[in-house]
């Protein structure tokens, strides 16, 4: 009976899961030679290019729901671009090709090149804005943490489910004056706290498995399009995310409403945010604790480590690839 429910819920082709890590590795390896040179625009215009070239090849009839920007702010993956040869299945398509710009260009730790693609109007269609993001991994009740509690409240709640002390909860907060409240209450209630300069993605994604990267609970507010990618990762493995969107000013809420978002206010349940068969793909830039970075071997051989989630299947794949025709004739 599971099998035939997955059956129907099968629209995407389930070799597509391969041809999506092709396309990370090589936004991947093409934003890793700008490493640590400082230049955030021209690695993440790499990572651009390389990845709108592997998505047409695909076999997809692929519209960008979440790219680089709108029509008129950029020339490549911006929302509404069609990607594909246009002959397969009507997908919608997440990318973010270089998600930690600032930490490529300095060369630190959790840059990755990140991308979903789920069947066609089930990717929440965010607009460049901040989301409100919570965040737990899989093992615990529905509900346990909710967006609307209080810190304290979420951070006991988790510690109490967890059978743990408070001070064992690790929470991942972004580094950033506006989380100077929040960042004290997690305090003030025991717990630990990492905080990130960047990369929210992966932050969020880390508290898929708490006992390599020691977060428990991600709390605050990152880029909404970086809260779809992660959401989508989030439930494949059974874990629990909320998000709202901060629209607070009227042209946010406009541009928001254009976007098909009437209720501004809104909390979405990761199911709402990434629904469907949902395939999410990452590969890493720089090392992180998750994924390794592109290492650029001597005898001409390149490596890559990509992970891919699968939300029908609940599947999560690591591929550790070595590229020899990439690094001869540099094909990224
Ligand atoms: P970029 O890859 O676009 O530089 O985004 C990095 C990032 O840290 C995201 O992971 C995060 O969601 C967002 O920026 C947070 O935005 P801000 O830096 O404005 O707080």
């Amino acid at each position: 009976m599971a099998d035939l429910v997955i059956q129907e819920e099968k629209i995407i082709e389930r070799i597509l899961t391969m041809e999506l890590v092709r396309v990370t590795e090589r936004a991947a390896v093409s934003s890793a030679r700008w490493r640590g040179r400082g230049d955030e625009k021209a690695a993440d215009q790499a990572a651009v290019d390389a990845m709108r070239r592997e998505l047409n090849r695909l076999p997809i009839d692929g519209t960008i729901v979440i790219g680089e920007g709108e029509r008129d702010e950029t020339p490549m993956l911006f929302i509404g671009e069609k990607v594909g040869t246009r002959t397969g299945p009507r997908v919608d398509i997440a990318v973010d090709p270089l998600e930690g710009t600032t930490l490529c260009a300095k060369d630190m730790p959790g840059s990755i090149a990140v991308m979903a693609m789920a069947e066609a109007g089930s990717l929440l269609n965010a607009p460049d804005v901040y989301m409100q993001k919570i965040a737990i991994g899989p093992g615990y009740p529905a509900g346990v943490v909710d967006l609307d509690a209080s810190p304290e409240d979420n951070i006991n709640a988790l510690a109490r489910a967890k059978g743990v002390k408070v001070r064992d909860i690790g929470v991942l907060i972004m580094d950033r004056p506006r989380h100077q409240d929040l960042i004290a209450a997690c305090r003030r209630a025991g717990a630990s706290i990492r905080l990130i300069s960047d990369g929210d993605v992966a932050g969020v994604i880390f508290t898929t498995q708490p006992e390599k990267t020691g977060v428990d609970l991600y709390l605050g507010s990152g880029g909404a399009a970086e809260g779809v990618l992660a959401a989508g990762a989030v439930r494949c493995v059974g874990g629990q995310m909320q998000g709202r969107l901060i629209l607070d000013t009227p042209s946010k809420v406009e541009r928001a409403r254009k976007m098909g978002v009437t209720d501004p206010r809104k909390k979405y349940d990761m199911n709402e945010l990434a629904s469907g068969d949902v395939i999410v793909c990452a590969t890493g830039v720089t090392d992180g604790p998750l994924l390794s970075g592109v290492r650029f071997n001597s005898n001409n051989v390149i490596e890559t480590e990509t992970v891919i989630y699968r939300s029908v299947t609940g599947t999560v794949r690591k591929i550790h690839a070595e590229h020899r025709e990439m690094a001869k004739f540099r094909l990224d």
